[in-house]
């Protein structure tokens, strides 16, 4: 394959803005790692150790948290029958201001999970977060640090455990790994195991709607019931590249088969 279409199949893979980043930065080894092994723990620890510098700056795959404000913000609503605080998870953070920005600025008191399986980038982010003390909006919300592999979501939360799931790029990395998509479609199943009945998985992606629709409804469902729900808004267009929303639930109980 020659260099430039490598860095074509690079572009379509990665997002143009990644892209732009990454290629300024690393050499080809980590780009083919990268474009075969997004779904490996130690290619995000090669990634994270090679980006990681004396001065901490957030990487942001596809965009940063003003592109998605408008999808997050409106669902954070208190529960109406508990006191309990909304659990939010950015699955597969990385070192993505996300999570932080949404401890940040929920008007409600919630509770952020920001996990990833890669240490490095848990690390540089609870490093980050103690040097920069940031305060949340509402005085009783909470931020943590997770180093987990989010295929182990149910056993790590429970039924329940979460009202809301974040994921920016990480089902994109694992579904376009050689040996990723596999481990893609287990990852939806844990998430609508893991949420809340009212609770929604938001994924944040370029891929086109025509195939993403079907694959979530696919592989959201359990044997037995009735596919995911699944819906799509469209965040915008960046440097030519279109990004949605895709919005998944689990079916209504009384829709179970
Ligand atoms: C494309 S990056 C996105 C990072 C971040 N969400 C952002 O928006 O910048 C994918 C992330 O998923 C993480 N990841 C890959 N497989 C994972 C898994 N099985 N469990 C948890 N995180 C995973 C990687 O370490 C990486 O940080």
């Amino acid at each position: 394959m020659s260099p430039l279409t490598v860095l074509k199949v690079a572009h379509r893979s990665l997002g143009t803005l990644t892209l732009t980043s990454i290629f300024a930065r690393q050499h080809s080894s980590l780009t083919t790692e990268l474009i075969e092994n997004m779904d490996k723990k130690a290619t995000w620890d090669r990634f994270y150790t090679e980006n990681s510098s004396s001065n901490f700056k957030n990487f942001e795959w596809f965009f940063g948290f003003d592109s998605v404000r408008d999808f997050v913000l409106p669902l954070l609503q208190p529960h109406t029958r508990t006191a309990t605080p909304l659990h939010v998870l950015d699955m597969g953070c990385g070192t993505s201001a996300l999570g932080p920005s949404i401890y940040q600025h929920s008007s409600f008191q919630v509770t952020v999970t920001c996990a990833d399986i890669s240490p490095i980038a848990v690390r540089l982010m609870r490093e980050h977060v103690a040097a920069k003390a940031i305060e949340p909006h509402h005085p009783l919300s909470m931020l943590g640090f997770l180093e987990l592999d989010c295929r182990e979501m149910f056993a790590h939360f429970g039924a329940d455990g979460l009202d809301l799931i974040v994921d920016k790029g990480t089902t994109d990395a694992l579904l376009r790994s050689k040996d990723g998509s596999g481990k893609a479609g287990h990852v939806v199943r844990q998430c609508l195991r893991t949420l809340r009945g009212s609770g929604r998985l938001l994924q944040f992606s370029d891929e086109d709607p025509d195939a993403r629709l079907l694959w979530l409804e696919t592989e959201g469902r359990e044997p037995g019931e009735r596919p995911a729900q699944v819906a799509v808004q469209e965040v915008g267009e960046l440097r030519g590249v279109r990004y949605y929303c895709y919005q998944v639930t689990s079916p209504p109980v009384a829709e179970l088969l």
